[in-house]
C-alpha cells in the first residue's frame, strides 16, 4: 500500500489562500507521480479565524494541527485587523501557534538562484553562489518574554532566554552546520545586552562538542551590514527570535525577492512550513503574487517532515527549471524574463515540471 500523510493546511489572509492553492497543486502533482498520498485538512488562523470565530487561534486549530504529519501555512494579517488589541491580532495567533506546536527552530535558507542573479538590487558578483542558512530561535526571546505591558506613558517588553532554550537551538544549528560548510556565525548584541552575553557563553559551550565546526560571533548591527557587503562569508547564521526576523528579511533581498524564500519550523513535534514573507494585503486577490516561497516551503516539508527527499528534489529542480526558462512573477521584474506570469500560471508550470 502506498504511503499516506495527513497535511494541515492554513491558508490565512491576504495572498495566503492563493499561494497555498499553488503549493497544493504542486504537492498533488509530485505525490501522484511519486506514488504517495497527501490528505489535507484545513484550519483557521489569523484574520480569517477572527472573522469566523472571534479569536486568531481557535482551539480546533491547536488540537487539529497536532494530529497532522506536517502543517503548511500561507500568511496572516492585514489592515482590517490592525486596530485590534495585541492579543487579538492575527500575529498573536501565529505566535501562539508556534508556541503551542513547540517549533523552536526556524530554518530560513537564503539562497540565490543562478537564473536570478540580475534580479537582486545587489551586484551579481556579490551574490552569485550565496547559500546561507539562518537558524532563528522562534519560541522565545523578546517576542514572548514577560513582563510586557503597554501603559499610558510607557511601554516595555522583556528579552529572556533560558539556558535550555539557547542550548537546544544551538544544537540544531551545529547539526545543520555539520551537513554544510561547517561554519557558524552566532549573531547577538553582547556588547550591550546581558541576554546576549549569556547566549554567547552557551553557544561556546555547545561548540566544544563540535570541534569540526568553526564558530564565530558577530554583533547584529555588523551582521546586517555584512549580509549586504559580503554575504558569501556566511554559511549558518545562528540567532535569536527578533534578530532572526530582521536578518532573514534582509537576507531575502540577496535572492531578488522576498517572494522566493521558504522556511521550516521544527522542534518538539509536528513541523510548520511557511514562506518568510507576509500576507501582502496590497496585492491580495489580484493573482500577481509569487507562489515560489510557499512551493519551496512545501518542498522543505516533504524533505524535513516526511522524508520524501526525491519529491522535494523534484520540486526544487522544477522551480529552477521554471526560472531558467524565463518564467517570472511580477515581483522578480523582467530580467531575462520570457514571460511574466500570474500566481496560478507559475503554479501550473512548476506542478507540470515537478511531475516529470
Ligand atoms: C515572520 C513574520 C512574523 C514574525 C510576524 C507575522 C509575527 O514577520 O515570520 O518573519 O515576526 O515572526
Ligand atoms: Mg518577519
Amino acid at each position: 500500500m502506498s504511503k499516506s500523510y495527513k497535511i494541515g493546511i492554513i491558508k490565512g489572509d491576504g495572498i495566503g489562500p492563493e499561494i497555498i492553492d499553488e503549493a497544493i497543486k504542486v504537492l498533488d502533482a509530485v505525490s501522484v507521480s511519486q506514488g504517495f498520498t497527501l490528505k489535507y485538512e484545513e484550519f483557521l488562523l489569523g484574520g480569517s479565524a477572527i472573522d469566523e470565530t472571534g479569536v486568531p487561534l481557535p482551539d480546533e486549530t491547536i488540537q487539529g494541527v497536532k494530529k497532522c504529519d506536517a502543517v503548511l501555512f500561507g500568511a496572516i494579517g492585514g489592515p482590517k485587523w490592525d486596530s485590534l488589541e495585541r492579543h487579538l491580532r492575527p500575529e498573536s495567533g501565529l505566535l501562539g501557534l508556534r508556541k503551542e506546536m513547540g517549533t523552536f527552530a526556524n530554518l530560513r535558507p537564503a539562497m540565490v538562484y543562478d537564473e536570478l542573479v540580475n534580479a537582486s538590487s545587489l551586484k551579481a558578483e556579490v551574490i552569485e553562489g550565496v547559500d546561507i542558512m539562518v537558524v532563528r530561535e522562534l519560541t522565545g526571546g523578546i517576542y514572548f518574554g514577560q513582563p510586557r505591558e503597554l501603559q499610558e506613558d510607557m511601554a516595555f517588553n522583556t528579552m529572556v532566554y533560558t539556558r535550555e532554550e539557547v542550548k537546544r537551538i544551538a544544537v540544531v544549528a551545529f547539526d545543520i552546520a555539520m551537513k554544510r560548510k561547517k561554519r557558524i556565525c552566532s549573531v547577538d548584541k553582547a556588547n550591550v545586552l546581558e541576554v546576549s552575553q549569556f547566549w554567547r557563553e552557551i553557544v561556546e559551550e555547545i561548540a566544544v562538542d563540535y570541534p569540526e565546526v568553526e564558530l564565530t560571533h558577530m554583533y547584529v548591527d555588523n551582521a546586517a551590514m555584512q549580509l549586504i557587503r559580503e554575504p558569501k562569508q556566511f554559511d549558518v547564521i545562528l540567532t535569536g527570535n527578533i534578530f532572526g526576523d530582521i536578518l532573514s528579511d534582509a537576507a531575502s533581498m540577496l535572492s531578488g525577492s522576498i517572494g522566493l524564500l521558504p522556511s521550516a519550523s521544527t522542534g518538539k513535534g509536528v513541523g510548520l512550513f511557511e514562506p518568510i514573507h507576509g500576507s501582502a494585503p496590497d496585492i491580495a486577490g489580484q493573482g500577481i503574487s509569487n507562489p515560489l516561497a510557499t512551493i519551496s516551503s512545501a518542498s522543505m516539508m516533504l524533505r524535513y517532515a516526511l522524508g520524501e527527499n526525491a519529491s522535494a528534489d523534484k520540486i526544487d529542480d522544477a522551480i529552477k527549471k521554471a526560472l531558467s526558462e524565463g518564467y517570472r512573477t511580477g515581483d522578480l521584474g523582467d530580467y531575462d524574463a520570457k514571460e511574466i506570469c500570474t500566481c496560478s500560471e507559475m503554479g501550473d508550470i512548476v506542478a507540470d515540471y515537478s511531475s516529470k
